[in-house]
């Protein structure tokens, strides 16, 4: 038994962001499927040879953890009856399985003792790290930095494939807007283009450039499609938005996920205006594959099939299981409704045989291309050398702290002064090991996690005192502890404040009806505020979360999201100025619950906000965001001048080509994401106030400055019209990096 792969440990290299490739660059050739005529001769025989039940047991997934830590909800098959259906061809890929001893039991009984010789795909939740975990997607799209993201995703391929897993159910590319919702967690927040970018990204480093590779895991953009826009922010509840909004907003990551050469999709639990995501000719079929041609095969949710009698849209298990492979779900996770019912919607004509037939070749097409018919056994002794290496940590450093967000540093409180002799590290999550892991942590373990306490007492030294207390818990009304943190604080020079979120509050099922801090961690910041010494908050948070009384009161304030093994590592090199936080949010912060939905792209109405009262806003509280989509401060300052463009007129076939001087003018060297943003003054349909359609990230040291080019494609700049056209229209535009702004007109 040898290795499916060669014995390849890639190096990695600390890596110092370069200029992002901008949006529509060029991309190597991405991976395609069912291009090899040997192949596609290969799969015709196999289909040729095998019964309507033998092809629906390969489109069957089932969990196949074999012990109870890995998911304690989901009851497990035992592995001799594991072994029992896989070589009777009930089953052609897992979930849950982990380890190459267990694995490679599995596929031995697949690969040489079932009929057919087909092997199994085995698919694995690996969402951001396997076992180095990374900052939970929401802080890696907080880098606006996909070299990063694409680095992150091969670390995790890298530990995934060698303990047995082909497949990952990442990257999750729903577009965001309600931070009610706890799978924004998940996600890349608010925009399409950096949600296209990071999708893209995440495709390119669990893919890498060979799908065969010992470091590569076939990826799965998810949930296809706008899961993120639930009404009231619940998960799974209904999605009812217009089509112009599904194709101008939360399709475009997944088309970009195509386009990198994307394996897999996973169809959504959500209907899309009454009809379910699994279950939606339109999207998985007239889009998918007519318009975009994609060529690899879709996965249902877990259950997402026969849940469409929940919704009222399937009859019964059979009728749901028809209506799915029929609008274009290859393969069905978990609900066994295609195994158990589709025989008979076959032979009641419901559907054709050759449905089935077309989505077995999609799936068969995928294993091929990933070599598992080659050979589909992981090395044993691969697992060893590569999981929680030193070099992966150091990648989840560097991830980590580029994702930081400084929201505010009054006075210029941070970093941390060599003046500053003691330190109180105070609040519920200061020394928590769980919590920094996040949601869907893989097999991560809280006892890989640096703590914020670890990671500051480390860094500070024997100089320093550093003091803790709790103060409180993430939840419960319970104030008893918040004497004695004041009583550390008042000994203390700084207040070092980690509050926030615990990792299960946001998630899956995890929604929340409000965004504000929960518990009492408030009145413990209002109480240390009290005593007059300057406190520094570092929010670990899986979502925005309105922040009022924090943003109007306290002097420093790091959004530090749940940011994985690194955590304490990371939230000191920037407490303590070793790294220059750069990071930029990548959805809107509101002030309070009540303003969402809140984003950037956002309509300008007939009555913008104005201080007369007929116009669009609240009574009660500004209209305006907390702190808004792309923002974040530095301990140095930038300044942008000499805007310029270099045609005033362009055609809709031409390139939007602007640039801009930025300046590093403090006395730090540092990372700065430079943003353009344009305005379509007016359209036939209405036009975002702000649309991003360009971003780089630029080092540059103290005392330099930089000239950056944007070239953007005017044809991006487009929409899709009341008649679903997608169009780019004469007229004028404005252009905006910073607080620089230009004009524009395309002609015809
Ligand atoms: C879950 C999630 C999906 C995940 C799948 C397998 O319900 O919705 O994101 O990949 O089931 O765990």
């Amino acid at each position: 038994m040898h290795a499916r792969r060669c014995n390849r440990i890639g190096w990695y290299v600390a890596f110092v962001a370069f200029v992002a490739v901008p949006w529509t660059a060029a991309r190597a050739e991405a991976p395609r499927f069912g291009r090899d005529p040997a192949i596609e001769k290969r799969i015709d025989d196999l289909i040729g040879r095998m019964t309507l039940e033998e092809k629906l047991g390969q489109l069957t997934q089932q969990w196949g953890a074999e012990t109870q830590d890995v998911n304690p909800v989901v009851t497990r098959t035992k592995r001799d009856d594991m072994l029992g259906l896989i070589r009777a061809g009930k089953v052609g890929s897992l979930l849950g399985t982990h380890g190459a001893e267990y694995t490679n039991a599995l596929q031995k009984a697949a690969f040489e003792e079932s009929k057919y010789k087909i092997p199994l795909i085995l698919g694995n939740d690996v969402i951001h790290g396997y076992r180095t975990i990374f900052p939970i997607p929401l802080g890696g799209a907080a880098t606006w930095d996909p070299k990063l993201v694409e680095q992150a995703a091969h670390v995790a391929a890298v530990e995934s494939a060698a303990t047995g897993t082909h497949w990952t159910f990442a990257p999750m590319v729903d577009v965001c807007r309600d931070p009610r919702w706890g799978r924004v967690a998940e996600g890349a927040g608010e925009d399409p283009l950096l949600g296209s970018e990071m999708a893209a990204a995440a495709v390119r480093g669990f893919q890498g450039d060979d799908l065969t590779a010992p470091d590569s895991v076939v990826a799965c953009a998810k949930h296809y499609v706008a899961y993120g826009a639930p009404e009231g922010g619940r998960d799974y509840n209904t999605v009812d938005i217009s089509l112009q909004t599904l194709h101008d907003v939360y399709l475009p990551p997944f088309r970009a996920a195509v386009d990198a050469g994307v394996g897999t999709l996973m169809s959504a639990f959500n209907e899309i205006n009454g009809v379910p995501a699994s279950g939606c000719r339109y999207t998985l079929t007239t889009v998918l594959r007519d318009q975009w041609h994609f060529d690899g095969f879709v996965v249902s949710d877990w259950g997402s099939v026969i849940e469409m009698v929940a919704h009222g849209y399937a009859s019964d298990p059979a009728d749901a299981a028809a209506k799915a492979i029929t609008a274009g779900v290859d393969m069905d996770m978990s609900s066994f409704s295609y195994r158990d019912h589709l025989p008979r919607a076959v032979a009641d004509g419901r559907v054709p045989e050759s449905v089935v037939d077309e989505a077995l070749r999609r799936v068969l097409r995928v294993k091929f291309a990933i070599g598992l018919f080659d050979d589909p056994y992981t090395d044993p002794s691969l697992e060893k050398k590569v999981i929680l290496t030193p070099e992966h940590r150091q990648v989840a450093r560097e991830v980590a702290r580029s994702s930081f967000v400084l929201l505010r540093n009054e006075g210029d409180l941070l970093p941390i002064g060599e003046d500053v002799k003691s330190i109180a590290v105070i609040g519920p999550l200061a020394d928590s090991q769980k919590d920094p892991l996040g949601t869907w942590a893989g097999v991560g373990k809280a006892e890989d996690v640096v703590t914020v306490l670890d990671g500051i007492k480390q860094r500070a030294g024997a100089g320093v005192t550093v003091r803790h207390a709790r103060g409180c818990d993430v939840r419960g009304d319970d104030t008893s502890g918040i004497a004695e943190a004041v009583e550390a604080a008042e000994q203390s020079d700084l207040v070092v404040l980690v509050i926030g979120e615990s990792d299960d509050m946001s998630g899956e099922g995890h929604s929340r009806a409000s965004i504000e801090l929960p518990g009492v961690q408030r009145q413990l910041a209002q109480k240390l505020h009290a005593t007059g010494k300057p406190v520094a908050v570092v929010l670990l948070n899986g979502r925005p979360m309105a922040l009022p009384w924090l943003a109007e009161n306290i002097p420093a304030i790091l959004v530090a999201w749940h940011p994985g093994v690194e955590c304490g590592n990371a939230i000191a090199d920037v407490l303590f100025g070793d790294f220059n936080p750069c990071g930029k949010l990548p959805i809107t912060f509101p002030r309070a619950t009540g303003q969402i939905p809140i984003y950037t792209a956002h309509k300008n109405t007939g009555r913008p906000p104005r201080d007369d009262r007929y116009t669009s806003k609240y009574i009660d509280l500004p209209w305006t965001p907390q702190y808004p989509f792309g923002y974040g401060l530095s301990y140095t300052q930038f300044t942008y001048r000499n805007l310029s463009i270099k045609a005033q007129e362009l055609k809709a076939d031409g390139t939007l080509e602007v640039a801009v001087d930025v300046a590093n003018a403090g006395k730090r060297d540092g990372a700065e994401i430079v943003q353009l943003y344009v305005r379509d003054l007016v359209g036939s349909s209405t036009r975002p106030v702000r649309q991003l359609v360009g971003f780089q990230k630029v080092q540059i040291p103290a005392g330099q400055d930089r000239r950056v080019k944007f070239s953007v494609p005017v044809r991006s700049l487009g929409f899709h019209n009341w008649d679903m056209q997608y169009v780019v229209e004469p007229g004028d535009f404005q252009f905006f990096i910073a607080d620089l702004e230009g004009t524009f007109r395309v002609v015809e």
